[in-house]
């Protein structure tokens, strides 16, 4: 194993909620396992592809695991997959059904990319058969469910951990440890949003309107939350990292605004998450416009860091870019001197616009290069190799979908929303 990848798994490690971590395990890596982790992907459509293309990719400077075998229950998604197969010439096992899978092919962990509501059940019985999962956030369709993942992973001592590949990117990695590491100041203000100007459908094939609810289950509540549980998961779980813990309550509101076109989830929606120090998570989520893209803000005392676009803007006093601030006094004054102002008297503060300010910028990391897909990907099979990987990982998965779950319910119901007793981990 290279030092990068050591240490990389250390900063990782490190940068998470800086819990004790076992870092010991990680000393032993490239000798205890001695044979090659038998990987499968169950759920081979656009997600679960992605990620065997990053799986396949990596395998020609790494030959510690195999892909063994895939399943698919939709033959055009099993078909795309054996392409990909084919261009990296493996020949893995094929089922279609999951159950089959776990009979007839040996693996050690399995990626699971199925849409959101088949997650739990196929989870839980891989983890009960000793097999460890890496499974696609967000973690599941219901609080139950989730809960249930959970505590089977714990139960059968197998490794779950969520697909949350924000915690394997070295921006956020390295945002994150400076946050926690005090270098901002303490952070007042989350401000997160994904805009899309889509419709989001995915088009049925000529002549079979029965696959709209299997194709489309992104829009329909039976299957999965819309943007809170496909969006906004990503995004709460950055938040809880920053603050290095999770809300103790959430507003929201939401609906169908623009596509009225028979789907059940909000396509315009807004939550408020408020944190025991009284600091807040603000998230918003439309497909309608896409001018804004998607962010989040983590709005720090001396700076906001822009964790997607990996920008660092300080706001410390004298760090404006056109030198040392000006009292609104002084301000006032040079602007008479200049003839740019008349004299008059004032009886408030300050006449500054409360605009933008413009300070100093620089990147929070240099030399990023993709998404942390990768790294997730191998860090999985390291973790099967040392059989353990760190707590809080998972539980930086259990809080994302808990709290995205808990925001359905705030919109549906209109109220704020606290979490019952019995999902606390
Ligand atoms: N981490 C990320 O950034 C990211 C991005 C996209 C999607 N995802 C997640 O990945 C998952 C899949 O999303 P997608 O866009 O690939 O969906 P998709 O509909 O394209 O693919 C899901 C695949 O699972 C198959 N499937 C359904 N039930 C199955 C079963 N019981 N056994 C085997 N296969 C089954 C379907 O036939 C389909 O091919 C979702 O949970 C989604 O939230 C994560």
């Amino acid at each position: 194993m290279s030092n990068n990848r050591r240490d990389f798994i250390k900063t990782s490690i490190v940068a998470g909620t800086g819990l004790a971590l076992g870092l010991s395990s990680f000393q032993s890596w490239g000798g205890v396992f001695g044979k090659k982790v038998r990987l499968a992907v169950i759920g081979t459509g656009g997600r679960g592809r992605f990620l065997m293309e990053h799986l396949l990719n990596q395998m020609s400077n790494n030959d510690t695991y195999e892909l063994v075998a895939i399943c698919d229950n939709y033959q055009p998604s099993m078909d795309a997959a054996k392409k990909i197969c084919n261009k990296y010439k493996i020949t893995p096992k094929t089922f279609d059904d999951y159950k089959k899978l776990m009979a007839d092919a040996p693996v050690d962990g399995v990626i699971i990319a199925t849409p959101l509501y088949q997650h739990a059940h196929i989870t839980i019985d891989c983890l009960n058969a000793g097999i460890h999962v890496l499974c696609e956030k967000s973690m599941a369709r219901t609080l139950s469910d989730a809960k249930a993942m959970y505590d089977a992973s714990i139960k059968s001592g197998s490794i779950l951990i969520i697909g949350h590949q924000r915690m394997f990117n070295k921006k956020y990695l390295n945002g994150i440890e400076r946050i926690h590491a005090g270098e901002f100041g303490p952070v007042g203000q989350v401000k997160a949003y994904w805009h899309r100007n889509k419709d989001w459908r995915r088009p049925i094939p000529e002549g079979k309107p029965e696959l709209e609810r299997q194709l489309n289950w992104r829009l329909y509540k039976e299957y999965s939350a819309g943007l809170l549980t496909e969006l906004m998961s990503h995004q709460i779980q950055v938040s809880n990292w920053a603050f290095q813990n999770t809300p103790v309550s959430v507003q929201a509101s939401g609906g169908i605004q623009f596509w009225k076109d028979g789907r059940e989830v909000p396509d315009n929606l807004a939550a408020i998450f408020t944190y025991a120090d009284g600091s807040r998570c603000i998230a918003d989520y439309m497909n309608m416009n896409r001018n804004y893209g998607v962010e989040e803000h983590i709005i720090a005392d001396y700076a906001t860091l822009r964790m997607e676009t990996n920008k660092l803007q300080w706001d410390k006093p004298n760090q404006t870019v056109n030198g040392p601030m000006k009292t609104p006094v002084s301000k006032m004054v040079d602007d008479i001197k200049k003839g740019e102002k008349k004299p008059a008297a004032i009886g408030g503060a300050s006449w500054r616009p409360e605009t933008a300010k413009k300070t100093k910028e620089e990147s929070i990391y240099e030399g990023q290069k993709g998404d942390g897909t990768v790294e997730e990907l191998l860090t999985f099979v390291e973790f099967i190799k040392t059989k353990s990987a760190p707590d809080w990982m998972l539980r930086e998965g259990y809080n994302a979908s808990l709290w995205t779950l808990l925001t359905e319910k705030a919109i549906d119901t209109g109220k704020t929303v606290t979490c019952p007793k019995k999902y606390m981990i």
